[in-house]
């Protein structure tokens, strides 16, 4: 989301359309501070990003929809429906590398992260059997991203653009809790043990779980990225650009 973020500022302040060039946006040139300037417009932006652009089509990124997600292995079911990402506002930019020269692009964040939605749950937890479907919260504290990959140009009619391609990614989550109403329907004294088992273990969920989210997380904000730069080209977005022959 913070990429997507970099690529709407860069593309706005450089678009030349005065009708939308927001205030709080300057336009970064190439040379040694590019990068700083870039993140730095980002960090300042972020908030009114995450909201949403409607007069560029940027949706609000908070919350995200998420795709249905579906465990079926190691003797339990989980699947978690019309899903929802919440947290992207708040992230945290710790890094931002933007080599144009390479075609390299890195971004990482720091953030506090939930998903909402509908559970179904069946099987077990490591040796604990656990059963229910109903809403659920997994909140997820200092989720740390880092997303690289390759920029590349692209050329159409009206010039060229930028464009990620093969991203990678890796992440790491410093403490999950789960919240699932209505487990064993309604049982408290089973619900509280499980929760309190699968808050313990909560690193053998995530080893499942959190893969589908963080693979959407970035697919979503590389997808945004590029239906961006495919609006703009490059030297709309980057002062200085001079295309290579
Ligand atoms: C996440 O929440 C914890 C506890 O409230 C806080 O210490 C930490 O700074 C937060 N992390 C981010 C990236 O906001």
């Amino acid at each position: 989301m913070i990429v997507i973020s970099f690529v709407l500022l860069v593309a706005i302040a450089c678009s030349g359309n005065g009708d939308i060039l927001p205030s709080y946006i300057k336009p970064c040139t190439l040379g040694d501070g590019f990068a700083n300037c870039v993140k730095e417009q980002m960090i300042t932006s972020l908030p009114y990003f995450t909201k949403g652009i409607p007069e560029l089509n940027v949706p609000s990124l908070d919350p995200v929809n998420l795709d249905d997600i579906v465990i079926d292995g190691n003797g339990l079911k989980l699947s978690l429906k019309e899903a929802k990402l919440h947290g992207i506002a708040d992230v945290d930019v710790q890094d931002l590398k933007v080599d144009i020269d390479e075609e390299k692009f890195s971004l990482t964040f720091i953030a506090n992260m939930s998903v909402t939605g509908q559970y179904a749950i069946d099987g077990r937890i490591l040796i604990l059997p656990v059963q229910g479907h109903g809403d659920s919260t997994i909140k997820c504290d200092n989720i740390k991203v880092e997303i690289k990959s390759k920029l590349t140009h692209v050329n159409d009619a009206k010039g060229e653009h930028f464009k990620l391609v093969t991203p990678n990614y890796n992440y790491q989550i410093e403490k999950t809790t789960f919240a699932f109403k209505n487990l064993f329907n309604g049982n408290k004294q089973l619900a509280d043990a499980t929760h309190e088992f699968a808050n313990q273990n909560w690193q053998q969920l995530m080893d499942d779980l959190a893969p589908p989210v963080i693979k959407q997380i970035v697919r979503t904000c590389v997808k945004a990225i590029n239906k961006f730069f495919n609006k703009v080209t490059i030297d709309q977005i980057v002062l200085g650009y001079k295309p290579v022959d």
